[in-house]
């Protein structure tokens, strides 16, 4: 069955940015001038999805906003004459059909997918996490896609990570079924790096199918005291096939500072607007650093 719909959880506080999070979703921080969820809602329609659900709370409202006409700012730049910037703004609310449904409160990633469960119905759809941005040729979950079309099952979108690292992330057991294609034996939400199965991290793609809610609704809290998607796909790889898709892109943790940083400035570099004067600016930092 084709995947239409996609959930994007993006309740959660956002403790990582405080205090910028505090009067705004962190889900409305920019790269450069674009909202990161923005660049996740680009993938899920590159991707072919047609219809997002934006799990949401209380003091998400911003969100909602941004996605909806703006018909003062439209007023405005109709009356400048700015047709380019109102053209850009309209698109903005036009991408693709937007559902929201709140988490009353924050019980975390697994109960947030729960909440879309609804909406979703008895279909295979994607999961596609704020906090990691991918850059890439062919778009991210378009790849786990068309893995998908060819295994059936459930695909995490996965990619090797650093041995420090291992202790940030959801971690495969898993056997390589052929080159970049792991089947999941067993998973660990956030091991000590000398706990880890592996160094195959979940880097927040995934294609699910319906019966991940059925397990979601009987997952006790895990680690941090939080409903984790990955215990609820603990239970699920003994039921149905699990695969780790290594997808091709370089991948940006935006919910980390450093990680921000980083998309920030080389987001910047790719941009024909800003990329020759920024390079020339950062040269010039770096010998002066030198
Ligand atoms: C979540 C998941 C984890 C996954 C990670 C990817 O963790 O629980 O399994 O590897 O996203 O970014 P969080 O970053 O919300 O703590």
């Amino acid at each position: 069955m084709q995947v239409r719909k996609a959930v994007i959880p993006a309740a959660g506080v956002g403790v990582r940015f405080l205090p910028a999070t505090k009067g705004q979703p962190k889900e409305m921080l920019p790269i450069i001038d674009k909202p990161t969820i923005q660049y996740i809602i680009e993938e899920a329609v590159d991707s072919g999805i047609e219809d997002v659900v934006i799990v949401t709370s209380r003091y998400k409202k911003a969100i909602e906003d941004y996605f909806d006409y703006s018909p003062g700012l439209e007023l405005f730049l109709r009356r400048k004459g700015k047709l380019d910037l109102l053209e850009m703004v309209t698109s903005i609310s036009q991408m693709v059909e937007i559902h929201y449904v709140r988490q009353k409160e924050p019980r975390g990633l697994g109960h947030a997918v729960y909440c879309a469960r609804k909406f979703v119905g008895r279909e295979p759809f994607a999961v596609l996490l704020g906090d990691d941005i991918v850059r890439s040729r062919v778009p991210c979950l378009q790849q786990l896609l068309e893995a998908y079309n060819e295994l059936g099952g459930n695909i995490l979108g996965v990619q090797e990570v650093p041995p420090e690292d291992v202790s940030k992330y959801g971690i495969l057991d898993a056997v390589e079924i052929r080159p970049g294609v792991y089947r999941v034996r067993d998973l660990v939400e956030k091991p000590a790096p000398n706990e880890a199965p592996s160094r195959l991290a979940i880097l927040g793609r995934y294609v699910l199918q319906p019966r991940i809610f059925d397990l979601l609704e009987r997952t006790p809290p895990g680690a941090g005291g939080e409903i984790q998607l990955t215990d609820a796909l603990r239970a699920l790889c003994r039921e149905e096939p699990i695969y780790g898709y290594v997808f091709k892109g370089r991948r940006y943790d935006v919910g980390d500072k450093l990680g921000y940083l980083k998309a920030t400035v080389e987001f910047a570099l790719d941009r024909e607007d800003l990329a020759e004067d920024f390079r020339a600016y950062l040269r010039k930092l770096v010998g002066n650093a030198l």
